[in-house]
């Protein structure tokens, strides 16, 4: 029999990846306000999103999971919400052409603000002050004012991912999503892309298909399913107290929601079965996502789906796969093995972010283009093999022409990193480099959905 839950049944266990707040009554009384505060997502539209996973578990449809490392009250800007919603989108209508499956659009928005960090101490010059945390927990710069946790921050970052949310529904049913538009801005890309002849072929296909439909009468003023979409918000849920105040019984089911975002996931470095994040997301209804680093064996990641997901229900749990571009080819096949043989019903997602980083000479965190893409490469040939779906990806990425990640079309070059490096925390693909990853998997989708071709006239 599993324990009894409560929303702060978590704060029994041991706990990682804790800001000390010099003044904890503070804290208590930010968390008690926050709860009378409105839900920013409805358990219904949970509900929806479980649907659509359970759909990417089915091998009926694929997952886009994408934004910045970490949000930040500096770059909170409607520009920069509506540029990397629109680079999703774009990503997305790609990758439904190439599959011919729905794409489940999930942001890493309006709420990823909380960062693990590898130590809770950074020295800098013989001074040492509190790791960055996330700007809703501490301030980035290096001084003891800035580094100090501060709760008023966390009422902040509410406000910042209310009116983040606000926006991107304005944008997914307003028009703004138009399939139309998304594609005329890939046009775009194309022609200024160095790489866009390799591209050029599949967007004029889904030009051609765009026009076929138009002389049908499918348009956006007769379908609106072609004027709005569906769009989807997660965050690591790693600040637990927040997670809780933002954590209500949704009254049409009787169940707990985490009504911070549709979908939040448990980082890397906090899934330990016995600890308080996986405690506190055992008991809400939302979909979950779980992080799996090459330190993750097999049994342990089948005790986690257990205690995650014990009803087995499809589009429930998300396992994000985040192994490096050197280790995916060895770790990834023996958990792909053990759930199968458990039966397990998950989301195979690959994060080619996380195992990628690496520093430069002159003290750049970034990731190589090149190793990001042979982690996806990697991914779906794996999942081939295996005869499992491919099932979606994690990337961090923006809407802005950053200079973060090395390579791509533009190939940005080490000496490039610093003209326009603005990350809070991991380095994220630009606008361009994202879209590119995008056609890239695209000629990967093409063959997964050739061979389900080959086995249906075979069957
Ligand atoms: C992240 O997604 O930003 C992150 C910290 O990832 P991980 O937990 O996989 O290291
Ligand atoms: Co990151």
């Amino acid at each position: 029999m599993a324990q009894p839950w409560s929303p702060s049944s978590w704060r029994g266990r041991p706990i990682r990846q804790v800001p000390e707040y010099p003044d904890p009554a503070a804290l208590v009384a930010v968390e008690t306000r926050l709860k009378t505060y409105p839900p920013l997502v409805f358990a219904g539209e949970a509900r929806n999103l479980t649907a659509g996973l359970a759909d990417v578990a089915e091998g009926k449809a694929f997952l886009l999971q994408g934004g910045d490392c970490a949000e930040s009250f500096a770059e909170f800007h409607p520009d920069n919400i509506r540029d990397t919603f629109r680079v999703l989108l774009q990503m997305s209508v790609v990758l439904t052409y190439a599959g011919a499956l729905p794409v489940v659009k999930l942001g890493r928005i309006a709420g990823q603000f909380a960062k693990p960090r590898s130590a809770d101490t950074e020295t800098q010059n013989g001074v040492t002050l509190p790791s960055y945390r996330g700007d809703n927990i501490n301030g980035i710069e290096f001084d003891e004012v800035s580094r100090a946790p501060d709760p008023a921050r966390l009422m902040q970052a509410y406000m910042q991912s209310a009116a983040t949310l606000n926006l991107l529904r304005a944008f997914a049913s307003g028009g703004y999503a138009d399939l139309h538009n998304v594609h005329r801005w890939t046009l775009g890309f194309i022609a200024g892309s160095p790489a866009g002849e390799r591209y050029r072929a599949l967007a004029g296909r889904i030009t051609e298909t765009l026009e076929f439909m138009e002389a049908c009468g499918i348009t956006p003023e007769s379908t609106p399913q072609l004027r709005a979409t569906d769009f989807y918000t997660s965050h690591e849920a790693l600040l637990l107290g927040y997670e809780q105040a933002m954590t209500r019984i949704d009254s049409t089911s009787g169940d707990w929601y985490d009504t911070s975002a549709h979908l939040v996931w448990i980082g890397d470095r906090t899934r330990n079965l016995d600890g308080a994040h996986v405690e506190f997301c055992r008991g809400i209804k939302n979909p979950i996502g779980l992080k799996c680093g090459p330190s993750l064996p097999e049994d342990e990641l089948l005790k986690l789906i257990a205690a995650l997901n014990p009803e087995n229900k499809a589009g429930r749990l998300t396992l994000i796969c985040r192994f490096g571009s050197d280790k995916i080819a060895d770790k990834l096949p023996r958990l792909i093995r053990a759930v199968k043989r458990e039966g397990a019903k998950v989301v195979w997602s690959c994060d080619p972010m996380h195992g990628n980083t690496v520093s430069t000479q002159s003290g750049f965190k970034t990731r190589p283009f090149e190793r990001i893409l042979k982690e996806v490469k990697a991914f779906f040939d794996v999942h081939r093999a295996e005869g499992t779906h491919a099932g979606g990806v994690h990337f961090e990425m923006t809407g802005q022409n950053v200079t973060e990640c090395l390579g791509g079309a533009q190939a940005i070059s080490e000496e490039d990193l610093a003209s326009r490096y603005q990350t809070h925390c991991d380095p994220r693909l630009n606008a361009n480099q994202a879209l590119e990853l995008a056609f890239l998997m695209a000629e990967s989708l093409r063959t997964e959905r050739m061979k389900d071709a080959r086995f249906a006239a075979s069957a």
